[in-house]
């Protein structure tokens, strides 16, 4: 009787757990017409965006940048990239006309996550003293002290509203940053201050977001770029727009009649947002309530963690782990979603990644083939609605530019890409680029190409610097 009694409570547990992934699945769900419901106020919030400051939740910054790289570009710059968990700092050395890249060395570093929620100065003072550092090591390498002015280009990927090519004010933290006395100061102040206090003579030439770099370095080797999409711990796009269809830019006319637009399009969010009671628990107790809702259901930072978040649900009321909930599962953000990726991605028999993450990452031993699958269709489940809530999202961008149809003459339009959730998840991008096709159609999916753009923000940001810095210099 005993043993009855137990397969019953069991297969009870069973039947609510799978329940539970039954209606996480619906409640998940991006069925084509959703998707172009998205696409569709994606596109209006651009106008409303475009129209005036503050008139959507897409901020569609203005870049100040009118002229992509030509190829033209020669000399030594330097590029600092800030953004995520890492930053890079790299010494770019660009042939002009003919020459192309040269030479180009990095250096990677990761920011102590104290920094992520200390003071402005603290942050910018660590960020200098590894550019010090690298400058120093570079130099001596090559022989080759200053004997000009270094210019700098500086990918720092947050919102900032600009004032020109290298001036702008933090408008928010995103990302898991929140260093308070910085909002509202100028960015390339702060680091020219830190960069004085370190004792480094460097100016910064130009100041881009990363979508923004991704462009301009995408574009230095394909004349087709018109796009740049990051999937990585945050999302973004930017986009090259006609600077006549923006109605906030009162400014000069650019010579090029074109303005490139950095979309912020994270913090897009509309009601047609297949958003689940995991997400808005996970927006309540975030870093920044209701703010960037698309890039919580559709980026890296946050993929493992609305995982995690089912899990501590089927623990709880499913027993779905044993009688216990596991206390390392109750740790927020301990699911990164690298461990989701290896997890989703495990094709062996025995699920074998599967039982040793959640041995590893969680303490749960002995997990069931069964339960392991469970797991597995969980990570689908979660990164399925990214990958196509993302190619929606594109799909909207590429209505705003009108480029959801064949272009006359059969020209290409590019997207370029970057970032570690495209780059390293592999169910997420081939889901992507399916459901892009999907969207856009057979006859127009051959006109667009996502060309992965590797680190081309760093490159991008060293690139306008150098274009910028001719014209910093006319200006003087
Ligand atoms: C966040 C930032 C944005 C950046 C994106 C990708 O959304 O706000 O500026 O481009 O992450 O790194």
């Amino acid at each position: 009787a005993l043993v009855v009694r137990q397969r019953m409570k069991s297969s009870g547990r069973w039947a609510r757990a799978v329940a539970i992934v039954k209606e996480f699945e619906e409640k998940c769900g991006t069925h084509e017409v959703k998707l172009k419901q998205v696409a569709d106020a994606m596109t209006v919030e651009m106008h409303a965006g475009l129209a005036s400051e503050g008139g959507s939740k897409l901020k569609m910054l203005i870049s100040y940048v009118d002229n992509l790289p030509t190829g033209d570009e020669e000399g030594v710059f330097y590029a600092l990239d800030l953004g995520g968990t890492n930053f890079r700092v790299l010494r770019v050395q660009l042939g002009g006309k003919t020459g192309g890249i040269v030479h180009q060395e990095f250096a990677e570093a990761s920011i102590p996550p104290a920094l992520m929620c200390g003071s402005s100065d603290d942050l910018f003072d660590y960020i200098a003293e590894k550019l010090a550092a690298f400058v120093d090591e570079e130099e001596q390498r090559f022989h080759q002290p200053a004997d000009r002015q270094r210019e700098l280009g500086f990918t720092f990927s947050f919102p900032v509203m600009q004032t020109s090519i290298n001036t702008g004010t933090i408008i928010r933290w995103t990302k898991g940053f929140s260093i308070d006395d910085a909002v509202g100061q100028d960015v390339v102040s702060e680091l020219t201050k830190a960069l004085k206090r370190k004792g480094v003579e460097m100016r910064v030439a130009a100041l881009v977001n990363d979508t923004i770099g991704t462009l301009a370095g995408g574009r230095y080797t394909n004349n087709d770029v018109a796009v740049a999409v990051i999937l990585g711990t945050g999302t973004n796009a930017a986009y090259i727009e006609r600077a006549q269809a923006i109605p906030k830019w009162h400014g000069p006319l650019p010579k090029s009649g074109e303005m490139v637009i950095n979309m912020e399009w994270g913090n897009f969010r509309s009601s047609h947002l297949p958003l689940t009671e995991y997400d808005i628990a996970l927006d309540a107790e975030s870093l920044n309530p209701s703010e960037q809702i698309f890039e919580k259901i559709t980026s890296g930072m946050y993929l493992g963690e609305i995982l995690r978040r089912v899990l501590v649900r089927m623990a709880e009321e499913a027993s779905f782990f044993g009688d216990d909930v596991p206390p390392k599962l109750k740790i927020p953000f301990v699911l990164r979603t690298p461990d989701m990726s290896a997890i989703h991605h495990d094709s062996s028999s025995d699920l074998r990644v599967v039982g040793a993450k959640l041995k590893d990452i969680l303490e749960i031993s002995n997990t069931s083939l069964k339960t392991r699958k469970v797991v597995i269709e969980l990570c689908n489940i979660v990164a399925t609605r990214g990958a196509r809530l993302a190619a929606a999202g594109i799909l909207g961008v590429l209505k705003k530019m009108g480029r959801d149809t064949p272009r006359e003459g059969g020209g290409k339009t590019v997207i370029a890409m970057d970032g570690g959730l495209y780059e390293h998840y592999s169910e997420y991008r081939e889901c992507l680029e399916k459901t892009l096709s999907e969207l856009l159609g057979e006859e127009t999916a051959s006109s667009i190409v996502v060309e992965h753009s590797n680190d081309g923000s760093g490159i991008g940001a060293a690139l306008l610097a150098a274009s910028h810095s001719l014209y910093l210099d006319e200006k003087l």
